[in-house]
């Protein structure tokens, strides 16, 4: 099981390689994780990720893979030979059995390149979904499938994340996007939260994109929100 320190996971929602490099080089060593998603994925994918990892960074591959249960196990067996990516990302809804081939294809992988397996956490219910009555239970009921089919935790948002916590034990990775900084927009999110809310609600991970990516000082940014998840 790897071991990684680090909270804060910044979404590079770029279009460009260039844009891509421009926040790695102001943002790391400070920010060590950066998330690859579906929009730079699209457009530089494995030449985005080895970008990281010249640098010295590592990749949370956020493509919320659902399709039938074998195509989904052999784009995740893929996603693991592109170093260096620590976590990927598949939906919950795509099923249990969806999900257990995924778990499979990062392990037979992993062996086969003798590296340690990237974690598999299931997306739950999106952050820019409101928040309804029965947003907490489908997230709890997500999650706890998502640990039976061998998976190591889920992305939801800072509001279920105790909760989740609860039910799915002390080792379940819990991924928190929709974090905003006190009085930064929240855009299109709406189950939204601050940093140390998330980390006091017992998240692994926060994910943070357009507060760090439209700031005039992306670092400074940052840097509060690293300062959040230790205080
Ligand atoms: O810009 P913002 O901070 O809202 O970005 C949040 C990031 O987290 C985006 O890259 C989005 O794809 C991702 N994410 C999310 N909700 C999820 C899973 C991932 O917002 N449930």
């Amino acid at each position: 099981m790897q071991i990684i320190k680090d909270k804060l996971i910044v979404a590079l929602d770029v279009d460009t390689l260039t844009r891509a490099e421009r926040f790695v080089d102001i943002l790391y060593p400070q920010v060590k994780l950066f998330k690859v998603g579906s929009q730079l994925f699209t457009a530089h994918g494995p030449e985005a990720i080895k970008m990281i990892g010249a640098r010295g960074g590592r990749v949370f591959l956020d493509l919320k893979l659902y399709d039938i249960p074998n195509t989904v196990k052999n784009a995740v067996y893929t996603g693991v030979s592109q170093q260096p990516v620590f976590m990927m990302t598949v939906h919950t809804e795509g099923g249990i059995e969806m999900m257990r081939h995924a778990s499979e294809g990062a392990a037979q992988k992993a062996a086969e390149l003798k590296i340690e397996r990237p974690f598999i956490v299931g997306v739950t219910v999106l952050t820019s979904a409101h928040n309804t009555a029965a947003t907490l239970g489908e997230v709890v009921k997500m999650a706890l499938a998502a640990k039976d089919a061998g998976l190591d935790g889920v992305v939801c948002s800072v509001h279920e994340a105790a909760e989740v916590r609860k039910n799915c034990g002390k080792d379940f990775i819990i991924v928190t996007p929709g974090i905003r900084p006190q009085g930064v927009e929240s855009f299109d999110q709406k189950r939204v939260a601050t940093a140390q809310d998330a980390m006091q609600a017992g998240a692994n991970f926060i994910v943070v994109g357009r507060p760090i990516l439209e700031a005039n000082d992306p670092l400074a940014v940052a840097e509060e929100l690293l300062s959040s998840c230790r205080a």
